[in-house]
């Protein structure tokens, strides 16, 4: 037995448990561990029934995703539910946490299933850019019917237990103590003479309705909602395979599907995604011992845009928060507007009435700063303006306690200046959140020189607190996101000049996978944001770095996007299907002209390349000066807060697979055609004559 599968004989049951921390993926050595238990169990004469369970917080996670890509060792994940399912003895599979991918697949394998009440059972494969490749596409379809197979593959979100008990995914739910559980059942089915009952031998999921058209309908869907995207079709294709073919010829199908996958760039690129995820919780030079302070409380001031969201995100996380406002009606305003973002949620059917007024209950309007006494952390969310910032914080220190944590949500003033305002600038910390605050997962947790190790450990424990994805950056104009998404804006304007439409540019830019163009995307925020931004950097950028002049000249027409009805695109009033502005051409025109530029068709490939490179080249900056820690944590700002595709892998991982000597030589040329502000990274020159790559690459080398 190996030190990860151990195999205990009680009476007649036989207890195999996998220990494999910390999720007990399914590496080599847990393969080969269940392989030999079972076998040992179907050998054992004094064995009549098997239970499998797993140690620490979950039965089996999945596949072990680091040995993807890696030569395969034998036995195969195949080979070993092979095994476990024609096991002459009835097998019982005792699911807490999250059985996962092949972890489903192996209890799939396994002749029965229970699962504790708050269990989560999913095939997740799909996000990796996979599909379930150890039988999980022909055993599902089996049991719980093609319909629901087909949602949770295709989807990859997993169900509650409950849920997997209606679709005959599980035979029971229990409570307390994975063992018991396990043998009472298997006890059960030995008294009423059950014996093993094979996945793969089913058929009741597979009748009763019209397969093939749920098929035809489901792989209609994928290619509309889902373009561009590898797996996804195939995952269609194998679950076909399970209504069509045998059992044995739909592993077969479904292993040549499931290889596909696996050799595609995307499976690679979203495999990155998923441990870059994982990576930036991790500060590097933070001491091991470092406490995070306990965060039981929280205030937010300002209850804007943004205030009003962040007060939602720590209600949401079931903290209680207070929301000052400057008056008493703007207070009511912001309380407005927190409860007609939950009456949205409730209308859509995502929050229920119940739900709603318990998060409500948790905000507390406030106009007094004495009322913040008591919070542990406050956050601020006031006008982007530096006095109005140095009255809060001010105020702030002057009221908060001793230990609290003092947070920004600014997105572009210089947060050391900031902790200036204070006689605390240890406990001064940013949080800049992501529009709407409520809604999206980035968090950018903003490292001032003089923010102390426990309060950044803080700022990250709160971001998970709140489920964010949190990364930490340095303080410089615009963090990581807005300093990188300046670039990219500026040079989709720069095409408007040389001859794009927006309609081109955000076509081109959906194609190569953004979730909105980035025309689309300044209609969507409001032109003035950008305008105000310009302004600012106008006064102290070198004259050479030239603005495009399109958006001035739409703001100066009052053309704001969509809350006036115009921007780059027409909009009827409330539709927001962008239409063609008839004021744009003649705009363009002028613009091109005063540049003294002959307008050209150009290609997609030159519209991608201009616009991603330039979020590259200044990401390669960003990453040299230590704004960011390490390139993976670009790569997750940018797959989390600015729609970037997660099958690219975020625009460092994408430059890498491109090739940096590649982006390099394009860059050059931009360099020599466009201006100075195209002059590549010196960190991009390095690792291109190396021959190495920004995912390789760790500051100091
Ligand atoms: N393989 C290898 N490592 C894994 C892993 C896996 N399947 N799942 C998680 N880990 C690692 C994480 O990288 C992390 O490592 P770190 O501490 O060094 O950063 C550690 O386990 C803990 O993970 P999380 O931080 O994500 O812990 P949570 O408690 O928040 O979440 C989880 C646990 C829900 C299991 C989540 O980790 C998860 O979703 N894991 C991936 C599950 C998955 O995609 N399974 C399918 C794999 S593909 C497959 O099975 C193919 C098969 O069909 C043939
Ligand atoms: P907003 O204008 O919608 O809201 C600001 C609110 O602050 C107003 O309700 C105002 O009454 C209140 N306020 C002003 N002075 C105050 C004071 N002294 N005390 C208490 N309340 C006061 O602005 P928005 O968009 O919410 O932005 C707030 C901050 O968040 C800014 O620093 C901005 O840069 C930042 N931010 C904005 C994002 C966005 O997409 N809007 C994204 C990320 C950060």
């Amino acid at each position: 037995m190996t030190d990860v599968v151990r195999l205990e004989v009680q009476g007649d049951i036989a207890l195999i448990t996998v220990s494999n921390p910390p999720v007990n993926a399914l590496g080599h050595a847990v393969r080969a561990g269940l392989l030999q238990a079972f076998q040992d169990a179907e050998t054992d004469s004094r064995v009549r029934a098997v239970i499998l369970i797993c140690q620490g917080s979950t039965f089996i996670a999945g596949a072990d995703i680091k040995e993807f890509g890696k030569p395969p060792q034998a036995p195969s994940l195949p080979e070993v539910i092979d095994t476990i399912e024609s096991c002459s003895k009835p097998s019982v599979a005792v699911i807490h946490g999250t059985a996962l991918g092949g972890g489903l697949e192996v209890a799939l394998g396994c002749h029965y299933r229970i699962a504790r009440k708050d269990a989560k059972v999913g095939l997740p494969e799909v996000k990796l850019g996979l599909l379930p490749g150890a039988g999980g596409t022909q055993r599902l379809p089996r049991l719980a019917g093609v319909a629901k197979a087909l949602d949770m593959i295709v989807s990859g979100q997993p169900i509650s237990a409950a849920e997997a008990l209606e679709h005959t995914i599980i035979d029971e739910l229990f409570e307390g103590e994975l063992a018991a559980a396990g043998i009472g059942f298997a006890r059960r089915l030995l008294d009423d003479g059950r014996g093993p009952r094979r996945s793969g031998e089913q058929t009741r999921g597979l009748e009763g309705a019209d397969n093939e058209a749920l098929i035809r309908a489901k792989h209609a869907e994928v290619a509309k909602r889902m373009p561009g995207l590898f797996s996804p079709l195939r995952c269609v294709a194998a679950v076909e395979a399970a209504v069509k073919l045998p059992l044995a010829e739909g592993l077969k199908r479904e292993r040549e599907l499931f290889v596909e996958c696996l050799n595609s760039p995307q499976r690679g690129a979203l495999v990155h995604s998923f441990f870059a995820e994982r990576q930036a919780s991790k500060i590097n030079d933070l001491p091991a011992d470092v406490k995070p302070r306990a965060i039981n409380s929280a205030a937010v001031i300002g209850g804007g845009t943004m205030g009003v969201g962040i007060a939602l995100s720590f209600a949401n996380a079931g903290l209680p928060v207070k929301l000052l406002e400057i008056n008493e009606d703007a207070l009511l305003r912001g309380l407005q507007r927190a409860r007609d973002t939950y009456a949205a949620s409730v209308k859509r059917g995502s929050l229920t009435e119940e739900a709603m007024e318990k998060r409500l209950s948790l905000v507390t309007g406030v106009t007094d700063y004495g009322a913040l006494a008591d919070a542990d952390v406050v956050v601020e969310a006031v006008f982007e303006d530096m006095d109005v910032k140095r009255q809060v914080f001010e105020q702030l220190d002057a009221v908060c306690k001793p230990g609290a944590i003092l947070a920004s949500n600014t997105s572009s003033l210089d947060l050391n200046a900031i902790a200036t305002f204070t006689k605390r600038p240890q406990d001064v910390v940013g949080l800049h959140f992501f529009s709407p605050a409520n809604v999206m997962r980035l968090l950018e947790v903003v490292r001032g020189e003089k923010t102390s190790d426990d309060v950044l450990a803080t700022a990250m424990a709160i971001g998970k607190q709140l489920k964010k994805v949190s990364v930490v950056v340095g303080v410089c104009d615009g963090f990581v996101g807005n300093r990188m998404v300046f670039q990219y804006g500026r040079e989709a304007e720069f095409l408007l000049e040389e001859g794009a439409t927006p309609q081109q540019v955000d076509a081109a830019l959906r194609n190569f996978g953004m979730a909105m163009g980035p025309f689309a995307m300044r209609d969507l925020s409001g032109l003035d944001i950008g305008q105000a931004i310009r302004k600012r950097q106008r006064a102290t950028l070198p004259a050479h770095l030239d603005f495009p002049t399109v958006s001035d000249k739409l703001c100066e027409a009052g053309m704001l996007g969509q809350k006036t009805g115009a921007g780059y695109y027409r909009y009827e009033p409330g539709n927001r299907m962008p239409l063609e502005n008839p004021a744009l051409a003649p705009m363009l025109e002028a613009a091109s002209r005063e540049k003294g530029i002959e307008r050209r068709e150009l290609e997609e490939q030159y519209i991608i390349e201009r616009t991603i490179f330039a979020l590259v080249n200044e990401g390669a900056k960003i990453l040299e000066e230590g704004i960011a820690q390490r390139s993976s944590d670009i790569d997750v700002i940018y797959l989390n807060g600015y729609g970037f595709p997660a099958f690219r892998g975020g625009p460092m991982f994408y430059a890498d697979s491109v090739g940096l000597d590649k982006v390099l030589a394009r860059v050059r040329e931009l360099h020599a055609r466009c201006g100075d502000w195209w002059k590549p990274a010196p960190l991009l020159e390095k690792l291109a004559a190396e021959g190495r790559t920004f995912t390789e690459w760790q500051a100091g080398q």
